[in-house]
């Protein structure tokens, strides 16, 4: 847990745009590509317009892979899904400022479960959102899609968002990650690591590329990340 300069950025991907009946294959290429953590999208129809894994699936990915399980929960009333998430094995797990209405302690239900919590913020939700979220929340989630599905475009204006979001976690000294998921790809990672991003999360671009090995090192490389 750090945001100290000079850090590496850790590469996120995202296994949204596999194909769910091949999922150990997915993991797979994920450790053998050298990435860092593996990004789980729960979706529930509610919050977002698409429904995707529940804690189950969480748990047989922890069956196959020692990797730090990201699990990004896009759904409505995340407390009463929590505690099945934890058993399942989740090391973080980010909620959605726009979905709990008891903030404070839907974090301090994750954090007294053992596990990193993360908070994520939509496009359009100002950052203001962040000022009395508690200190043991790790992880800032910026979404720089609307959430529902991979493959979309990065919304230009969220690099603003992340240099605004980058400015506010030195000037308050926090040790927080700054996660950001959508339309990332070589593309655009130099601009938003440069901005403050030093968690990336990549699902199309990263599974669509024919070598995922160089896939992550170009996006070591590229990446400008000085805290
Ligand atoms: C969107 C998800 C993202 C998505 C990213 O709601 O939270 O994690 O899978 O996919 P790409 O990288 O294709 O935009
Ligand atoms: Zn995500």
């Amino acid at each position: 847990m750090t945001n100290a300069t000079n850090d590496k950025i850790i590469i996120a991907p995202s296994i949204l745009s596999v194909d769910f009946t091949r999922l150990k294959e997915a993991v797979d290429l994920i450790e053998d590509a050298g990435a860092d953590w593996v990004h789980i999208d729960v979706m529930d129809g509610h919050f977002v317009p698409n429904l995707t894994i529940g804690p189950p699936v969480v748990k047989s990915i922890r069956e196959e892979t020692k990797l730090f399980l990201d699990v990004h929960l896009m759904i409505e009333k995340p407390d009463l899904l929590i505690p099945d998430f934890v058993a399942a094995g989740a090391d973080m797990l980010t909620v959605h400022v726009e979905a709990c209405t008891h903030l404070n302690r839907t974090i301090q239900l994750i954090t007294k479960s053992g596990v990193k919590a993360g908070v994520a913020l939509n496009p359009a939700t100002p950052l203001y959102v962040l000022e009395y979220v508690p200190e043991t929340v790790e992880m800032i989630l910026l979404m720089t899609v609307n959430p529902g599905f991979g493959g979309q475009s990065y919304i230009t204006q969220m690099t603003e968002k992340i240099r605004k979001l980058r400015e506010w976690i030195n000037w308050t000294n926090r040790k927080v990650y700054l996660q950001i998921d959508g339309g990332i790809s070589t593309a655009n990672i130099k601009e938003v690591t440069t901005a403050g991003a030093n968690v990336i999360v990549a699902g199309s671009a990263f599974f669509n590329a024919p070598d995922k090995h160089r896939f992550v090192s170009e996006m070591r490389r590229l990446s400008d990340y000085c805290g």
